[in-house]
């Protein structure tokens, strides 16, 4: 059959373009996708700061849809089945074909919606509040990016836990949100300076933030670095070596919950929108054929909160 699929081309462009796709082998189902996330990872590797094996290249990770076809050979899902994926390569796509240990199947109380724009994000911030520092009650906890997609789930986690969040973020406009949503120490790096004294930064945005907030962690806190749309800091570990500052930096893909795609740890984070922690009714949604546009809003931060895409 044919399909519609967005795919970067030489000139670091998104492509969007009809292609065949392979019937699903005997292990494989085929899925018709209803909602797509959207990460800063994609423009990374759009931009080629990340590299790709070929042009045209697939792009984006996650994604949820029902399942149309199934081979001879799979054991846990029929057509019909509602489900999601994460960690799979060419996600930007109206039809997709998988190999049925790469999914999982998804609450009947969670939308497709919710968890395409969850699941990635979500899992960083699982390995960010229990792996790359564990957060405890009464803990300050300072988030850069804070309205944005892993921010915004981060911040909200975070306070669950009993922290106390002072959170940054580029524009008054995400500042108004974030006091909206409960937060009281919002700095608008725009037109304010960091301050106050904290006992761990989740750093995602790089070079304009991350020196300048080490200054803030408390002597044995931690500095977590995350990602770096801003480009990469300059990490003096002699700096952090004399004030006992604990230096991670948190990759994803080496996360063991990020790496069993039996979807586990999903269901903790499921529950998380299940009592209210974590708000994703109304991520910003753009078409599949408009997942240029959806770069570029996310790369001149002109987004908040998760995006996603549908086909
Ligand atoms: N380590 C991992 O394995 C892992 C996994 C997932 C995501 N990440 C990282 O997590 C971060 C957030 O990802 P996301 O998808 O949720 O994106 P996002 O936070 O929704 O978007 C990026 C935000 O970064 C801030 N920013 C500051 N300087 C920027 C610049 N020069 N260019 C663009 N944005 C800038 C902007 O917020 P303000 O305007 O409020 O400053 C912007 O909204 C990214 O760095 C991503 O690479 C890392």
């Amino acid at each position: 059959m044919r399909t519609n699929v967005v795919l970067i081309e030489q000139t670091n462009e998104l492509k969007y373009q009809a292609v065949e796709l392979k019937n699903p082998g005997p292990n494989e189902v085929l899925i018709r996708q209803k909602a797509i996330g959207v990460n800063y990872v994609d423009v990374f590797f759009r931009n080629g700061t990340f590299p790709v094996d070929a042009f045209p290249a697939p792009i984006g990770l996650e994604a949820a849809g029902i399942i149309e076809q199934v081979g001879a050979a799979v054991k846990n899902f029929v057509p019909g089945d509602r489900v999601a994926y994460y960690g799979a390569t060419g996600a930007y796509a109206a039809h997709r074909v998988l190999h049925e240990n790469d999914l999982f199947k998804l609450p009947d109380d969670i939308t497709f919606e919710q968890a395409a724009a969850v699941m990635v994000k979500g899992l960083t911030v699982h390995m960010l509040v229990k792996a790359s520092h564990v957060v405890k009650a009464g803990e300050v906890v300072l988030v850069h990016a804070m309205m944005g997609g892993v921010g915004s789930l981060l911040s909200a986690w975070a306070r669950s836990l009993g922290a106390t969040v002072i959170g940054t973020v580029g524009s008054a406009a995400k500042k108004e949100l974030a006091l909206q949503r409960g937060f009281e120490q919002v700095i608008d790096l725009q037109t304010e300076q960091m301050t106050g004294k904290v006992d761990v930064v989740y750093d995602g945005t790089g070079k304009t933030t991350f020196q300048q907030s080490l200054a803030l962690v408390n002597p044995g806190g931690s500095a977590v670095l995350y990602g770096w749309p801003s480009g990469m800091p300059d990490i003096d570990m002699q700096w952090m070596e004399d004030r006992s500052i604990h230096f991670v930096s948190a990759v994803l893909n080496h996360y063991p919950a990020y790496q069993d795609k039996s979807g586990k740890a999903m269901n903790e984070i499921f529950d998380l929108i299940r009592n209210g922690v974590l708000n994703l009714d109304h991520p910003t949604v753009y078409a599949l054929t408009d997942a240029a546009k959806a770069h570029a809003d996310l790369e001149s931060r002109k987004t908040t909160g998760s995006i996603i895409l549908k086909p």
